[in-house]
């Protein structure tokens, strides 16, 4: 199966993304795990992407087509693959298209997630990550057992550093500027298949595999 996460920074889209690769086998490709896995590897293309990231802004197209498109051409994504956080624009979907119709492959259902504004914010404001094994979790809504501790891996929990309010704040200006005609543009096309993002994850992903179907 091929799928694209859509929705807004805070969504839900790195929480329902684990669930839905874990269940039916297929990677996890989010460009902004790609971006930060070379900023703290401190390689060039971290070096070009924390630029842009930390001012909330989007990495240049060029860039982060080639990333998805050498991602693309791996071996693991031949039985499908979810992409998550890309296409973020017109332009990355019609790069998408061309490349998959270029192979003779199409996209099954682009999910996109939609929540309140004032819920997104309180979640980025409130996320906490794992720099080491990259989970996510909550102050409020999915804390540590220990506080400012990951359950996984013992590693201290950090805040990223674009959600700070001013960050957030840019991403959802860009989101409703540039991501979300994504949504008509989809919608012509008969994919969008959009979930309610406002309840708890578990009910979040069922309403998902209703979707999507639950044959693993
Ligand atoms: P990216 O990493 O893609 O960030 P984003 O789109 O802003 O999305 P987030 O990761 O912030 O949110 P999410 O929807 O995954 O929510 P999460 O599950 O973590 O991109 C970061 C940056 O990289 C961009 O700003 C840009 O600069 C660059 N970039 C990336 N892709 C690019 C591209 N294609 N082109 C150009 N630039 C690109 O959940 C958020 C919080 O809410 C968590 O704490 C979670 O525990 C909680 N939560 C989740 N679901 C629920 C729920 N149902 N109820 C209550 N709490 C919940
Ligand atoms: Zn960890």
């Amino acid at each position: 199966m091929r799928i694209i996460l859509l929705g807004p920074p805070g969504a839900g889209k790195g929480t329902q993304a684990e669930s839905i690769t874990r269940d039916y086998k297929i990677p996890h490709i989010s460009t902004g795990d790609i971006f930060r896995y070379n900023i703290k590897n401190n390689t060039e293309l971290g070096k070009l992407a924390k630029q842009y990231i930390d001012k909330g802004l989007l990495v240049p197209d060029d860039v982060t087509n080639r990333i998805v498109e050498d991602r693309l051409s791996k071996d693991d994504c031949k039985g499908g693959f979810l992409l998550d956080g890309y296409p973020r624009n017109v332009s990355q979907a019609e790069a998408l298209n061309k490349y998959l119709s270029e192979r003779n492959l199409k996209i099954d259902h682009v999910l996109n997630i939609v929540v309140d504004r004032d819920e997104l914010v309180k979640r980025l404001s409130g996320r906490r990550v794992c720099p080491s094994c990259g989970a996510t979790y909550h102050i409020f809504t999915k804390p540590p057992k220990v506080e400012g501790i990951c359950d996984n891996c013992g590693e201290k929990l950090i805040q990223r550093t674009d959600d700070n309010i001013d960050s957030v704040l840019k991403r959802l200006e860009v989101y409703e500027d540039e991501t979300k005609p994504l949504v008509e543009y989809y919608g012509n096309l008969n994919l969008i298949r959009n979930i309610n993002g406002n309840k708890p994850v578990n009910e979040v992903y069922e309403e998902i595999q209703a979707l999507i179907g639950d044959e693993f």
